[in-house]
């Protein structure tokens, strides 16, 4: 596969609010955060502070008002297929096999080379087996893994995950997280997940960002250190998990806000 070009995702004091009839919401307030190329951040906060928020304005699919937000040397404005999304749900094209899901929007390369791109993340995901299937014949976390492979075959610059693995069982949850620390080893792009699974967080992430309430600042930046695949039971990464929670609870929390 071709080499990616170094770059950084640079975001600078943004800010971000929509206008609802004669009402204005801040949702993003005063953003600043490096990302380094090859990166793999994770961010948390409360429901409804603005992490969909601050993803869709990486992707471009929102504008913002103020700061700025840089990838390498382009300014981010509108999208582009140096950058990809996944969303909770995989939203494929039911009535296209999972091959053709991934080949959608693929251009400007040979018929050889857009099979080979296809065919190697197919397996990168585990898929190969079911390029002929439909959507409607996967498991969910099937369907996860082939909107990975959709969006990875673009081999964007940086993938942005808004809870890609809410919607799956624990079990198979777990077994995503894996797989997508083996992909971001593998495809060495920038990757931003956003998750209300603190562990999940701390598993993927080299920086936990903790957002604030709405309108969302970051809270506290949280590096994790430990070497991977992590550990969830040990002593270290527990600690980290105490000082999320603390972030986000503050010291007096009962049993009750940990389940957010
Ligand atoms: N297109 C929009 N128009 C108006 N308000 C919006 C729009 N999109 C989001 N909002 C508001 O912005 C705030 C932040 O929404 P956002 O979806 O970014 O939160 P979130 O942190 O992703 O929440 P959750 O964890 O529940 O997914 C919410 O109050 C939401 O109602
Ligand atoms: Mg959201």
């Amino acid at each position: 596969m071709a080499e990616r070009a170094i770059e950084n995702l640079v975001i600078r004091n943004l800010s971000k609010e929509f206008k609802i009839e004669n009402d204005v919401i801040k949702v993003l307030d005063d953003i600043s955060l490096d990302v380094k190329h090859g990166e793999f951040i994770s961010v948390v906060g409360h429901s409804g502070c603005g992490k969909s928020t601050l993803l869709r304005v990486i992707a471009g699919l929102e504008t913002y008002e103020t700061g700025v937000v840089r990838l390498g040397e382009r300014d981010i404005r509108c999208s582009g297929v140096d950058r990809g999304m996944i969303f909770q749900d995989h939203r494929l094209i039911p009535w296209m096999t999972v091959y053709d899901n991934v080949a959608f929007g693929l251009y400007g390369m040979s018929a050889g080379e857009k099979k080979e791109l296809i065919e190697s993340h197919l397996t990168l995901v585990g898929l190969k087996k079911f390029a002929n299937a439909f959507p409607a014949q996967l498991s969910g976390g099937m369907a996860q893994r082939a909107a990975i492979a959709r969006a990875l075959v673009h081999r964007p610059q940086v993938l942005l995950m808004d809870e890609p693995f809410g919607a799956l069982d624990a079990l198979t949850r777990i077994q995503l997280q894996q797989e997508a620390l083996y992909i971001w080893e593998t495809e060495r792009s920038t990757m931003i997940l956003v998750t209300h699974d603190i562990d999940e967080a701390i598993f993927l992430g080299d920086y936990v960002v903790v957002m604030s309430e709405r309108p969302a600042r970051i809270k506290k930046i949280v590096p994790v250190g430990l070497p991977r695949p992590r550990d969830r039971t040990r002593e270290d990464f527990l600690d980290i998990r105490r000082k999320i929670y603390i972030s986000l609870f503050g010291e007096q929390r009962s049993e009750i806000e940990y389940m957010i």
